[in-house]
């Protein structure tokens, strides 16, 4: 097989094996041709491409994005292949999203990312404990190679090979609650009240398919969700938005509007003999829209219209691995293999087919192997280009809005996800459980996901399936605090755990927590645009900061944009936890009234106290925190004084940024931008503001800590 072999920038290399398929992952062209060939990693060009590295000894490898296990997934066998797993334990090999992407962190850094929709594994010293090796279930791929100086350039590349992330619209950096079973309007509005009887800040609630009739996409239930329009604009003056999920379905129902049209358009995926294929998911039959055509793709995003039209600014995607309770053609098989058992003595091997062939319903490669798409004039079976599916769902709802309103940003993730997909939309991590091990899960994946342009992420808050305790949900919350995506979700039929459903206490904790995460929003919402401006990361792991050998492997420690250092505490019972400090930092601790209070904290290893009530962050060294008033939502925050903390060892600068948070102004370079220096002298400090368009800010307050501990306050005015 011949290579082909591009190269796109002075960093990255793009080799072409057999015929690719067109992904749209990559927004950069490989242009000069280029003799190279993939000097360090050995090609083995079966019938599975097959690539193997020999890692060295200390090499740590970063990537693969919403998966399992460490963020360093060295010693572990991954899939990518999008899957509908709701049961996330370590020895699960893929979750709903395929992000092929790896970093080899070592003396000789370098990344690869496998274009490739089909399924790729991983295996990352599995087998071997020092052997790397990637197969992809196919000839036909792109491979890019990134060659730079460490891991973060690396990484940098990489995103602006990608594109630029996603932007939600501002108000979805707001606290947003979820349940799987507000049954009716009257759910919703009691959930409405619980916030604003308790003054608990919320920005949105979500609406599961509960909402919908018969579990069809783009309709309402009128006799739960009357005058649907109306309700929509009642909750929204009340100061929460409502976000209705649309699944990848579509029910097989006559006189449906989109099962008729989809059928009478050819919109459908179809099977062997061309017919639309059948498969059951919530509604029972659906047909699966052919999202990988064009017009099918335009088709099913002009949609959202229906529920735009009635003041919906908010979406998310589910169910779009797809996933697959049964397909009619093996359900009719298991039912026949239940009959002949029925009069049988089975023995251990007969019952575990019975039961084999039940649970091997669902999700089954024989139906991803029984459907085929039509790429735009090119027929090709589904198992092949599996991957690609919920981007491409989720792109047809992206680009539908680009149509129905042009220049306004609308909340949009999805579960199922490839590379890609991030310029379109962020993604939740899925069906998660109310375990602790799932805060920590939940923590490994952040970094992860930001790698691959996933910047708008979150997890289930307080957990998906399960019955949360009030400890779980606080501690959880304490690190949703800062994930750009802050949903609490929950499954139908477990505990409610929306945060005044515990005791007035956990009610007390969790409102202080969430009144922080609005008084947090400046250094978000600055925080995430930057990253996305600049092609970087919102959450990163330390390595991607400090090299010692202590920080490229901490796990369970997080950098928050560029001046946070988290430490959050995931352990049942635990009154703290041990912290790693890379050098000298401000410990910040909220108190279970708002207080603070500051310490520095030395270099090396401590022990950091941290009761149910107290939220501890870690400001770096020449580094600031940007707060401002906390408010009820987004809308109403103020906006008109920053409150800023800072840790001043001689220098730290920072640059406040800001925008409309609704529009796509940003692009067109429409932000504002308030320039901080705060310089250490010999008596104090000396604080320079330069104001490049930011009408609203009018008061800067300081705190500003010495590395003696010494806390200097100061206030000034901006003209
Ligand atoms: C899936 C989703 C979950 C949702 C449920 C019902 O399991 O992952 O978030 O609540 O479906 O729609």
């Amino acid at each position: 097989m011949k290579i082909r072999s591009y190269k796109v920038n002075e960093y990255i290399t793009k080799y072409s094996f057999g015929e690719p398929i067109e992904t749209y992952a990559v927004v950069m062209e490989g242009k000069e041709t280029v003799k190279d060939s993939i000097d360090f990693l050995e090609v083995q060009e079966t019938e599975r491409l097959c690539f193997r590295y020999q890692m060295k000894h200390d090499d740590i490898v970063l990537g693969l994005g919403e998966n399992q296990r460490g963020i360093n997934k060295r010693g572990g066998l991954y899939h990518s292949y999008c899957t509908d797993d709701p049961l996330h334990t370590p020895d699960k090999r893929s979750l709903y999203g395929a992000h092929n992407f790896i970093v080899v962190d070592g003396e000789a850094p370098f990344g690869v990312f496998m274009d490739f929709p089909g399924r790729v594994s991983f295996d990352i010293g599995f087998s071997h404990k020092d052997k790397l090796e990637i197969a992809l279930e196919g000839q036909d791929a792109d491979v890019y190679i990134i060659k730079d100086k460490d891991l973060k350039s690396i990484v940098r590349d990489f995103l602006r090979l990608i594109g630029q992330s996603y932007a939600p619209p501002k108000w979805a950096f707001g606290y947003q609650q979820s349940r799987w079973g507000y049954f009716n309007a009257s759910d919703v509005e009691k959930v409405t009240e619980g916030f604003l009887k308790h003054d608990i800040p919320c920005d949105a609630i979500y609406l599961d398919i509960d909402y919908m009739e018969a579990f069809k996409d783009f309709t309402v239930n009128q006799e739960r969700f009357p005058n649907f329009g109306q309700f929509v604009d009642k909750i929204k003056k009340k100061g929460f938005r409502l976000v209705p999920i649309i699944d990848a379905g579509v029910k097989i129902e006559k006189d449906y509007e989109i099962y008729e049209e989809g059928v009478q358009k050819g919109y459908f995926c179809a099977d062997e003999k061309g017919e639309p294929f059948v498969a059951a998911v919530w509604p029972g039959k659906v047909h699966f829209p052919d999202f990988l055509n064009s017009d099918a793709q335009k088709w099913f995003g002009s949609k959202y219209r229906l529920l735009i039209d009635q003041g919906i600014e908010g979406f998310w995607n589910d169910m779009n691995e797809p996933a697959i309770f049964y397909s009619e053609k093996r359900l009719k098989e298991a039912v026949e293999v239940a009959k002949s058992a029925a009069d049988e003595n089975l023995d251990i091997n007969g019952y575990f087919k019975l039961i084999g062939t039940f649970n091997g319903l669902s999700n089954s490669s024989e139906d991803y192997n029984s459907f085929y798409h039509n790429m735009d004039g090119r027929k090709i079976v589904h198992h092949k280009v599996h991957n690609l599916y919920g981007f491409y769902m989720t792109k047809s709802a992206a680009e539908g809005f680009r149509e129905i309103e042009p220049d306004k940003r609308f909340l949009l993730f999805s579960r199922a996800s490839y590379i890609g997909m991030h310029r379109y939309s962020g993604i939740w991590t899925g069906d998660n459980s109310s375990w602790w091990e799932h805060i920590l899960l939940n923590l490994k994946m952040m970094p992860s996901v930001n790698m691959c342009g996933f910047l708008y992420s979150g997890a289930d808050t307080g957990g998906f399936g399960g019955n949360a305790s009030a400890q779980l949900l606080i501690r959880w919350m304490q690190l949703s605090l800062f994930t750009p995506l802050f949903r609490n979700h929950a499954a139908a039929g477990t505990r409610n755990q929306e945060p005044f459903a515990f005791d007035e206490e956990t009610t007390g904790i969790l409102r202080n927590i969430l009144k922080l995460r609005y008084s947090l929003i400046p250094y978000i919402y600055s925080e995430y645009m930057k990253a996305l401006h600049s092609y970087d990361m919102y959450i990163k792991t330390l390595a991607f900061e400090y090299h010692d050998e202590i920080s490229r492997r901490v796990e369970n420690q997080l950098l928050v944009g560029d001046s946070l250092m988290i430490c959050p505490i995931y352990e049942e019972n635990a009154a703290g936890r041990y912290v790693w400090l890379p050098e000298d930092m401000l410990l910040l601790k909220y108190g279970s009234s708002g207080e603070k209070s500051f310490s520095i904290a030395r270099k090396g290893h401590m022990y950091l106290e941290a009761g149910l009530e107290e939220i501890p962050v870690f400001i770096r060294k020449n580094r600031m925190l940007i707060a401002g008033r906390t408010a009820s939502n987004v809308d109403s925050l103020a906006g008109d004084e920053l409150f800023i903390t800072a840790y001043v060892e001689d220098k730290a600068s920072y640059r406040y940024y800001d925008d409309d948070g609704r529009s796509f102004e940003y692009k067109r370079g429409g932000y504002s931008e308030i320039l901080i220096d705060i310089m250490k002298e010999a008596e104090g400090f000396k604080i320079d503001i330069k104001n490049n368009g930011n009408d609203k800010v009018k008061k800067i307050s300081f705190e500003i800590a010495a590395s003696d501990g010494s806390i200097v306050k100061k206030t000034l005015k901006l003209d």
